[in-house]
């Protein structure tokens, strides 16, 4: 047993991830500019704060009781280059909206958690890219190198650490005010809804409730209510996460919270290890465990029920519920009798995990028109398949992980409004893996409100 897996947050390192092997991990050209960054990095002040994480623990942790669901959602990959005040908006709008349907429909609250504002690093299935005959280095999200197929933007820069560390200050900080006030306020709940989206059925779905929503606030005021008087109506608890790759970046801003003592990653709310960087040996896996922060691990369809209960011990060993989040991202054909064993030996060794379905990445394949796509209607199987599972085995499906984007993209196929082969290259925008639109977005979110109340 490795030292690293096994000390407590309290009295672990965090360094102590250097003597692991670190999978996916860039190959810098300049080891001296990367420890000239990651030098300053440490002395720049911490994106958020210990006790907002320990509010997300608390609240993951009814998620872990049965108690609310998650909505984890955002961009695949953040880009440096369309980055602006309104596409933060956007995608927190389009967050909330599927949060309020997913609330009002089932009853149960919903924990809301970004993959914004630091959500730039990307593992990939190969070292290399070639086009035409060329080989160049892959594009490892705008934190290391540029995505043009070009050999000098492909070269991984450290400067990009701070580029991300600053874009990510800036979308924390508008997060932070739009969800203090008037933009997130239940009250504007129909202003939520996007012109595009506006005139669709899911469109008008939401439409109606949200008039339901603006019926029972104006029963509460005339009943007597102070409804200005309750906070909770008037804002939201918005929280942030991402892929914690770059081990470098994330020890940079790790800090000791003075009140518990103990070490937390201040780069986001929440981080997750991926499906590519969790070996029990590794060094992602001694990273995370040496934090106290809520933390997500990707499950594949290769995980077995021994692997995962190793997981369980080495990032949870006090069984804190909310602190692990497992995600599995199976493939639709794969989640109902991948997922089930997993279920019942993680439940059988009484560990107090969010379980939570990423329907995205076990669907990817490249189509006939040489897009890399995914198919709505396996996405929204996954999810039903992930219930099933759950209903099967009696635990709690806790929540969805899903990549979107607010815009009218043409990335994903299918959805109510079919969309073709043909029609990808209309607006083919991520830069890394195809999201849903605004219009699916809100599909997918009435699609698994009807799960939940099925199951209540
Ligand atoms: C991701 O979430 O973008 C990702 C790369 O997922 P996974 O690690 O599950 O492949
Ligand atoms: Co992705």
């Amino acid at each position: 047993m490795l030292t690293a897996e096994r000390d407590t947050p309290h009295d672990a390192s965090p360094a102590a991830w250097k003597a692991l092997p670190a999978a996916q991990q860039p190959d810098w050209p300049d080891p001296g500019a990367l420890d000239r960054v990651t030098k300053e990095l440490a002395t720049l002040p911490p994106l958020v704060v210990a006790s907002e994480s320990r509010d997300l623990l608390a609240a993951l942790g009814r998620v872990a009781d049965g108690e609310a669901f998650l909505l984890q959602a955002g961009d695949c990959a953040e880009s440096f280059d369309s980055f602006s005040a309104e596409s933060v908006k956007r995608r927190l709008q389009v967050i909330l909206q599927m949060a309020v349907v997913l609330t009002y429909s089932s009853g149960v609250p919903t924990v809301k958690i970004g993959r914004i504002a630091g959500q730039f690093a990307k593992p990939r299935s190969s070292g290399t890219e070639t086009v035409d005959g060329v080989t160049l280095p892959s594009f490892r999200g705008h934190i290391v190198n540029g995505d043009a197929f070009t050999e000098e933007a492909r070269v991984p820069d450290p400067g990009r650490l701070l580029q991300a560390y600053h874009q990510s200050s800036s979308t924390l900080n508008l997060l932070r005010s739009l969800t203090r006030g008037g933009f997130s306020d239940l009250a504007e709940v129909h202003a939520w809804n996007q012109d595009f989206v506006t005139a669709t059925p899911q469109g008008q779905q939401y439409k109606a409730l949200a008039d339901e929503i603006g019926r029972a606030l104006r029963f509460m005021t005339a009943c007597g209510v102070d409804t200005g008087s309750l906070p909770t109506l008037h804002q939201t608890d918005f929280f942030t996460s991402h892929e914690a790759l770059l081990l470098p970046y994330e020890e940079a801003l790790t800090r000791r919270d003075p009140m518990s003592g103990d070490l937390y990653a201040t780069s986001a709310h929440m981080i997750w290890i991926g499906e590519r960087t969790r070996q029990l040996d590794g060094a992602h896996v001694a990273y995370f465990a040496s934090v106290a922060n809520p933390i997500g691990c990707k499950v594949g369809p290769t995980a077995t029920p021994e692997e995962v209960l190793a997981l369980c011990e080495a990032l949870n060993p006090d069984r804190v519920p909310g602190r692990l989040t497992l995600i599995s991202r199976m493939g639709a054909a794969k989640i109902e009798e991948g997922l089930k064993p997993l279920l019942a030996a993680v439940r059988d060794a009484g560990h107090p995990v969010v379980w939570a379905c990423d329907p995205m990445h076990g669907n990817t394949f490249t189509s006939d028109s040489g897009h890399k796509t995914r198919r709505v209607d396996d996405i929204l199987d996954e999810i039903a398949g992930f219930f099933r599972a759950h209903a099967a085995e009696g635990t709690w499906a806790g929540g969805v992980h899903v990549e979107l984007t607010s815009d009218d993209v043409t990335e994903c196929l299918g959805g109510s409004h079919e969309i073709l082969d043909s029609d990808l290259d209309t607006r083919y925008e991520t830069v890394c893996d195809p999201r849903l639109n605004g219009r699916q977005s809100l599909d997918l979110a009435f699609r698994v409100a009807e799960a939940l109340r099925a199951r209540s």
